[in-house]
């Protein structure tokens, strides 16, 4: 592993940090406020490549490798957690699956407007009855003799699912094989029998629009099914490997602007005659900031090095995830601490970092399964 950074990679990041200081951090705390999808912003980013970092040139991406993906992600985390949300699922969650599953014909026609921007992308998996118990699913989707499919059923907490033009969507199409009766496919929402629920309110990533959607009688031609039949529950395990070290650059960038922003703090607010950061108790508080930080930063980079090896990299993934997502809910934590009455007030970022740290630790999979994941692989038990 090379601990120096390509020109190329060097390039994306600075990029994304442009874009994430100029533009997406001063509006961070409007759309937090209004809860407003940020188009514009998105757009914004597809056009400056970074709505698919790792898709080929000839799909409409910027053709980079998975560092380059992580140093972008924290960059437009650090800038709002909200649109990071929306670029992990363009990035890991859509384009990742057609490109690795997809078809000549998929990848021209899905992959290339989300990756340039033009569209937006989303992933459907949950269920309200089945979120961590992905093959708990009751999605079906039957085959019928012309080999197309016809779909009814509902999905919940799809991010983006309000604005989404594409999603990359798993029903089940054998419930007697379990996981291997899972099958994906591409659906277009434009089409008729595709339905969007209320977008719901929630705690933090406010920006990101998240919904339940419904189909009824939804009709998939068989060009449409993403990978083999059954090869779903796979794909959706594989798109997520990448996903969570997506979510775990957004936890990184969420933390690394808490942090930043406390390090300015205790050197200027002063207590007892001193500023607070002479104190011992905050000294070792940002100490441990620092060394969760960059720890998590390093089990991420390593993450997305083997990914660009080619190598299987599931456990890599869920230890970057889980520890940068646990790091990023204590950093917040501290970091509110820190500022003191300052820290719970909407008049600084602190107490939006803090909201927004925690979905980090929810989605594309709890804590508690990238432990059960990392246990699994390192023991071999179930
Ligand atoms: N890559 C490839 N294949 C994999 C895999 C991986 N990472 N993980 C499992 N598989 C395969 C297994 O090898 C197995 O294959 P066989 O049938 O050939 O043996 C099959 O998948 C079933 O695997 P398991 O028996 O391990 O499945 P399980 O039911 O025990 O579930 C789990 C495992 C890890 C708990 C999984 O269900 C899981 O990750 N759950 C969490 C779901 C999740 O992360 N949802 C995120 C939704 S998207 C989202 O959240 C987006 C967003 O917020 C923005
Ligand atoms: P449950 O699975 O019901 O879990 C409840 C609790 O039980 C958790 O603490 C969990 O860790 C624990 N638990 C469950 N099983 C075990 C076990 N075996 N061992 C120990 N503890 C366990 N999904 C999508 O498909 N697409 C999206 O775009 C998407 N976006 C989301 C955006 C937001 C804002 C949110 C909140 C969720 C989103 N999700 C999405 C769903 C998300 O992936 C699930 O919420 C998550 O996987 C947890 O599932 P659940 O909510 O059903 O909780």
């Amino acid at each position: 592993m090379d601990f120096a950074f390509t020109e190329e990679q060097l390039l994306i990041q600075d990029v994304a940090r442009r874009i994430a200081q100029e533009k997406i951090a001063p509006s961070a705390e409007h759309f937090d406020k209004v809860g407003e999808f940020p188009l514009d912003n998105i757009r914004l980013l597809g056009e400056n490549g970074l709505m698919g970092i790792e898709v080929p040139a000839e799909y409409g991406g910027a053709g980079m490798d998975p560092v380059a993906y992580v140093l972008a992600m924290v960059e437009i985390a650090a800038g709002d957690a909200a649109h990071s949300t929306i670029m992990s699922v363009n990035n890991s969650l859509f384009c990742n699956g057609i490109l690795t599953w997809g078809s000549e014909e998929q990848k021209q026609k899905y992959v290339r407007p989300i990756a340039e921007g033009s569209a937006i992308g989303a992933f459907a998996l949950t269920e309200p009855q089945s979120g961590s118990d992905a093959t708990a699913m009751r999605c079906k989707a039957v085959k019928q003799a012309d080999g197309s499919f016809v779909i009814n059923g509902k999905k919940s907490w799809i991010t983006s699912g309000p604005v989404a033009r594409y999603i990359v969507l798993f029903a089940m199409t054998d419930a007697d094989k379990g996981a291997r009766g899972i099958t994906a496919f591409l659906i277009d929402t434009d089409k008729p029998g595709f339905h969007r629920g209320k977008t719901e309110p929630k705690l933090g990533i406010r920006a990101s629009a998240t919904c339940e959607i419904e189909f009824q009688d939804y009709l998939v031609a068989a060009e449409d099914v993403l990978g083999e039949e059954g090869q779903g529950f796979k794909i959706a395990m594989g798109v997520l490997d990448a996903g969570r070290i997506g979510i775990a650059s957004q936890a990184i960038g969420i933390a690394r602007a808490a942090y930043e922003k406390t390090l300015e703090y205790v050197k200027d607010r002063k207590a007892f005659g001193a500023p607070i950061g002479t104190f011992q108790m905050t000294q070792a508080k940002i100490a441990d900031m620092k060394c969760k930080l960059d720890a998590s930063l390093l089990l991420t980079l390593r993450a997305a090095w083997v990914k660009g090896q080619g190598q299987r990299f599931s456990n890599e993934a869920a230890m970057a995830k889980l520890t940068a997502s646990e790091a990023a809910m204590w950093i917040t934590h501290q970091a509110v601490q820190i500022h003191g009455g300052m820290g719970y007030s909407k008049e600084m970022p602190l107490e939006r970092y803090f909201r927004d740290a925690k979905i980090t630790e929810i989605y594309e999979g709890t804590s508690e399964i990238q432990r059960l994941v990392i246990a699994r692989n390192e023991t071999g038990l179930r």
